[in-house]
């Protein structure tokens, strides 16, 4: 397979960011597109500051700032795709939707060209069976926030050809991530295994155990998890992960185990989404976390 050179991200929100970042840092050309025009603008603002900030602190040299942001091409149709070698897509987690654009991307790229989807739930299989090269389809699946989480699962369909795993894991270890190969399976690894403490702890909440708070306090400070399930829940967003959840859930024909709560669906409902929208379990004012009284 020919060494992976310039990417393609479809989707610039939060981790279509994360992953041009690494990307570029790298030395990989990426092209960035988002239906939202304005998202590939803020996207590259967002990128600017970053790497910005990053020189400031020492943490990465003043040259590789610059050359990392003119590695970043805004893209204003799907179209800028066609001379990728790889096109990781991060857009909205429904399977139609994302079916659709694999299918539009492969009039777009080269035959060579490996599509990889960030899903956090769909299958891999299913999103690769209406393209006309299956083959080429793989999961590459970060986590958020991208720069500092450092393992990215690499999920093998049924018809996902191996080398197409071999170039992702070879292009993760080239972005200093490390690649975790998982079976195309509900949730993958993380999200399979992470299902028990986000489950467990909306039924404490539900079942008026101990308030939200508590819980994320003893899983972080006794359990010794960085964040607790309801903090990692506003991180990732509600339109993101209960969605996640119901997918889950379902794909796994209702097993009990994986019920999602009522919690997360008015919360969802209403819009309080979490950090994105400044308010979830916890409010934002700022940026800064409090905890609601
Ligand atoms: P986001 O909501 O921050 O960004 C999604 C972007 O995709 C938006 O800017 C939207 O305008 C764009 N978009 C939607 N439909 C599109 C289309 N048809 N063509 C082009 N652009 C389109 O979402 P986020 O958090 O970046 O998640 C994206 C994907 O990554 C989802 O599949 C999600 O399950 C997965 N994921 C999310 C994680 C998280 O913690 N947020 C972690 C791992 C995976």
């Amino acid at each position: 397979m020919n060494e992976i050179k310039t990417i393609g991200i479809v989707g610039a929100g939060a981790m279509g960011r994360g992953i041009a970042q690494i990307a570029a840092q790298a030395g990989l050309e990426v092209l960035l597109f988002d239906v939202n025009a304005q998202a590939v603008a803020a996207a590259r603002e967002n990128l600017q500051q970053m790497w910005s900030k990053l020189a400031g602190k020492g943490k990465i040299s003043d040259e590789l700032a610059a050359a990392s942001l003119e590695r970043v091409t805004p893209c204003s149709q799907l179209q800028d795709m066609s001379r990728a070698d790889l096109v990781v897509e991060a857009i909205v987690e429904r399977l139609d939707v994302k079916r659709e654009l694999f299918q539009q991307l492969e009039a777009i790229v080269a035959p060579s060209c490996i599509l990889a989807s960030n899903t956090s739930s769909l299958s891999i299989t299913a999103i690769a069976a209406g393209c006309k090269q299956p083959g080429r389809v793989a999961g590459y699946h970060f986590f958020n926030p991208v720069p500092l989480m450092k393992v990215v699962e690499i999920i093998d369909g049924l018809r996902t050809e191996p080398e197409v795993g071999d170039a992702l894991m070879t292009l993760a270890r080239r972005m200093g991530h490390t690649p975790v190969r998982a079976k195309d399976m509900p949730g993958f690894i993380v999200n399979h295994a992470g299902r028990g403490m986000n489950i467990e702890g909306l039924r404490l909440a539900q079942e008026a155990v101990a308030p939200f708070y508590q819980v994320d306090a003893i899983m972080r400070e006794q359990a010794g998890f960085r964040m607790g399930p309801f903090e990692l829940l506003d991180l990732t967003a509600l339109d993101v992960s209960h969605p996640v959840m119901e997918s889950i859930y379902h794909q796994f024909y209702d097993e009990p185990r994986f019920r999602p709560s009522p919690i997360t669906a008015v919360r969802f409902a209403g819009g309080l989404l979490g950090r994105k929208t400044g308010e979830g379990f916890y409010r934002y004012p700022e940026g800064k976390q409090q905890v609601p009284q």
